[in-house]
Parts: C-alpha cells; structure tokens; sequence
C-alpha cells in the first residue's frame, strides 16, 4: 500500500508522523492509525518526506506545526539524535534515535526495545547469536543482544564496517570473515538483501537443527531468506513484529499508556 506522502515543507497541521526517504512504502501510518481507533483516540498521523540534510528544517517545522512525536526511519536515525535536545540512555549509547517527543526535544531508540521483546516472543534468552550487516540496525541489534547476555558473532559484507561497529560499541562481540552458520542458535538479518533480488553467501548445511532465522525486512510473503529457512526447517521470524514492537514502544512513549498490539499487527499483517 501507498501512504499520501507530503513534502515536508507543505505539512498540513498534524500530530504525529513518519519522516524518511523514501517513505511512500512506510507501513506505520496504517498501524499507528490503526492504534488510535482502538482506543478512540483523535490524532492524525502522516507520512513526511524529508530529503537527506534538510531533517533539523523539517522537525523545527514540524514543532511549529503542532506535531507531539516523530518516528525516524533510513536514513535519518543519526541524524535525528542530533537534532534532539536530551536522549534516553539507550539512545545516547548508540548516538541514533528512531524516536521524537516534540514538545520536549527528547530522541529515544525504540529498536533495542524491538529487538530484545521479538528475542523473548521467539523464547530465545541464551547461546550464540550471528547478526548480517553493519548498518544502523546492526547497531541496534549487536546492542540490545550485548544486553541480553547473549554472545554475538558479526559479518558483513564489507569487513572495515563490522570492525567499526563493534569498536564503537564497545561490546564484546567477534568478527566473521564469512556467514558461517554453524554453532549458531539465531540468525538475525539486518542487510537490505532481503529488499533486493540479491542473496546472502549462507551455506544452510552447515545450520545446527534448532536454529531461528529473525529477518528485520518484511516482504508481501516471506523474505528470500526465511523462505530458504523454512525450507531447511527452521523457526522463523519477519520484520512486521519488530516494526510493531518499536512502534508500540513509540506509541507508550508519546500517550503514556499500552499500545494495543494486536491491532496494531493485524493492520500490517
Ligand atoms: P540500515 O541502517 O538499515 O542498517 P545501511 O546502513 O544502508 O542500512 O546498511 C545496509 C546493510 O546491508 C550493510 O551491512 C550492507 O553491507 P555493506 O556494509 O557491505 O554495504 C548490507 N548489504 C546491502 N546489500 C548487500 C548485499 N547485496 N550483500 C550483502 N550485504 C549487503
């Protein structure tokens, strides 16, 4: 589904949004919409573009207009924490914020919080996790997975990255020259693979029987990769709980109250 995107400099007034670029395909107005029904809540929310270098612009406009919270996604995290006036403490470890309270200037990261409520759904609290990529999400991943005491194996495709991922998080986390999936109890895919028609270099024959395959994307079925997980067997799991998750987080951020989460999931099932 398409969202009516605007420009950011031709907002109408609202209350919350979604900036990013690109954006059209964004499936939080549907579930943040679909949240305010369910408690009958009157606030809008809508899909703004705001192209690269113009973020700090648009959220200072955005705060005249009368907006309460701002989700961030690709590829204005970073940018984002910057503009924020005082951060969470997660926020302020990995330097990016997916999460604004306007009125206040407050960035937050709600993807550790993601991240970490999937690991419990999926029952996975212990053993040896290999996370793909080195992007912002891996940022995210790598964190909330050093939190949870579970010990982590990194690759990507480009080495020089993972390196600077790891040694700007100071996590104690080994470095893989290739995706080797033996020993691993979960896989976590943070490449933008699954977006394109590309595929990872895995060798499933090498997968210990009870591995999880969590793919942060989401696709209309499944993902290339957890179509090759289910096929070898494996339990998986797709990006529509993770976006669900922070989303929710975002959601007991902004109204101080639970965010119903199964209408939230069923509006991007
Ligand atoms: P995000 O912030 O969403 O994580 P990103 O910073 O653009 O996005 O990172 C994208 C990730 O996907 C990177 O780890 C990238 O690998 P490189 O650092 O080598 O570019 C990874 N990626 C993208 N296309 C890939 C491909 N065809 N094969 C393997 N990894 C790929």
């Amino acid at each position: 589904m398409k969202n009516d995107v605007y420009e950011w400099i031709e907002a109408p007034a609202g209350d919350f949004a979604v900036i990013g670029s690109p954006i059209h395909h964004s499936l939080s107005p549907r579930m943040h919409q679909a949240a305010f029904d369910a408690l009958g809540l009157k606030a809008s929310y809508h899909a703004i573009h705001v192209p690269v270098g113009q973020v700090s612009e648009a959220l200072d406009h955005l705060s005249i207009l009368g907006y309460r919270g701002v989700n961030v996604t690709v590829p204005h995290k970073e940018a984002a924490f910057e503009w924020a006036r005082s951060h969470s403490d997660i926020a302020a470890d990995l330097r990016v914020c997916n999460t604004l309270e306007l009125g206040s200037g407050k960035g937050h990261n709600t993807d550790v919080i993601g991240i970490q409520t999937c690991l419990s759904h999926l029952g996975v609290s212990q053993g040896k996790v290999l996370v793909l990529g080195a992007g912002g999400s891996a940022k995210a991943a790598v964190y909330a997975m050093g939190r949870s005491g579970l010990e982590v194996g990194l690759w990507n495709r480009t080495m020089s990255r993972a390196e600077e991922l790891a040694s700007s998080l100071g996590e104690s986390v080994y470095l893989l020259p290739e995706p080797y999936l033996g020993g691993f109890d979960l896989v976590i895919n943070t490449t933008s693979v699954s977006l394109s028609s590309e595929s990872l270099p895995l060798d499933w024959s090498q997968a210990k029987p009870g591995l999880v395959v969590f793919d942060l994307a989401y696709a209309e079925g499944l993902t290339p990769l957890l179509e090759d997980a289910v096929s070898h067997g494996h339990r998986m799991l797709d990006g529509r709980r993770m976006l669900m998750e922070q989303g929710a987080a975002a959601f007991e951020i902004w109204w101080g109250q639970p965010a119903p989460r199964d209408a939230m999931i069923e509006a991007i099932s």
